[in-house]
């Protein structure tokens, strides 16, 4: 595996596979990786020539110094990782390669709707920073496919709106969540949980389960479900932010008497010294439910 800091240097492995033709594959990371991130790594492998990583803790996308300052950096053990992966390039720029003139003056990329509610609401900038630093990579390592987990169910549609508003030649894929035996989402911000918070984290993804629960018994007041849902979690230690229905394809508040649309619930909520964001689609856990699969994540849900 080449690790590749330099944009040069980048341009010119690049270079090489797109004139043989081969297929470009990449997983964009902020690293410290885990089963979720690995599993990305894998679903390019499969669709890929060559599978293309990043490293890079985009400090535009942190609405808070201080949560960019102590994002947990473990370069050495993900780069050993990823070459266990057989991943053929491995781009680890510095703030100042991705950012020559600074951040303020950057050029920046803005994508309306789909950034201005949930995560987008709690996290001012924060969107404007991931569009922004995922075209820039985009338009570095130049890949065919490029892999984005269902975990940031939110950042995978701004990014599939991205690259079709700006006719970007990527195709975008959506990977499922990888999640520890009780329910939590993995996830680079666990390692600030104790070992106790992290048995109570898998109550997000129970209360995920419970809500759609209620969806799929008829149950139509969205606000209602919503509210219990936090309650819930508050009741089980948490600061929830928000637990909301909403339109799996733009994340709008579904219409309540149309009970054919399809939806997700999403949430995000404060666990001791970590914020914590899940979310679960209708679809998916009608499917989980056909396989028995929910049994294996938590016997509660
Ligand atoms: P990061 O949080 O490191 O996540 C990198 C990719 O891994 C994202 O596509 C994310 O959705 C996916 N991922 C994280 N946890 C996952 C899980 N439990 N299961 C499946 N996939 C998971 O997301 C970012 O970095 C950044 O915003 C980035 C896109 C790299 C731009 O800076």
């Amino acid at each position: 595996m080449q690790i590749v800091a330099d944009i040069p240097a980048l341009r010119a492995a690049i270079g090489g596979w797109r004139r043989a033709g081969q297929r470009i594959a990449f997983v964009p990371t902020m690293g410290n990786l885990h089963d979720g991130h690995l599993s990305l790594v894998e679903q390019a492998r499969r669709r890929g020539d060559r599978v293309v990583a990043s490293i890079f803790v985009n400090p535009m996308q942190f609405n808070c110094a201080d949560d960019y300052g102590r994002y947990p950096r473990t370069f050495e053990e993900d780069a050993a990782q990823l070459e266990s992966m057989q991943v053929d390039l491995l781009f680890a720029p510095a703030a100042e390669a991705v950012y020559p003139n600074g951040m303020e003056l950057a050029t920046r990329v803005e994508v309306p709707g789909v950034s201005e509610t949930l995560e987008g609401e709690h996290r001012p900038g924060h969107f404007t920073g991931v569009a922004t630093v995922v075209t820039k990579l985009f338009n570095l390592v130049q890949p065919d496919l490029a892999v984005f987990g269902e975990k940031d169910y939110q950042q995978l549609l701004l990014i599939e709106r991205m690259t079709a508003d700006l006719d970007l030649p990527v195709e975008i894929v959506g990977a499922p969540t990888a999640r520890e035996a009780n329910g939590l989402a993995m996830s680079s911000r666990n390692n600030y949980l104790s070992a106790e918070e992290r048995q109570r984290g898998g109550a997000i993804y129970r209360e995920l389960c419970r809500l759609i629960d209620h969806l799929l018994d008829g149950e139509r007041n969205f606000l209602l479900l919503e509210r219990d849902a936090a309650a819930a979690l508050n009741r089980e230690g948490f600061v929830s932010e928000y637990i909301a229905v909403r339109r799996l394809a733009d994340l709008q508040t579904p219409h309540v008497d149309d009970a054919a649309e399809d939806l997700l619930v999403l949430a995000a909520a404060q666990l001791g010294r970590a914020r914590l964001i899940d979310n679960l689609q209708v679809r998916r856990r009608l499917a989980d439910l056909a396989a028995g699969r929910a049994a294996v994540h938590t016997q509660a849900c």
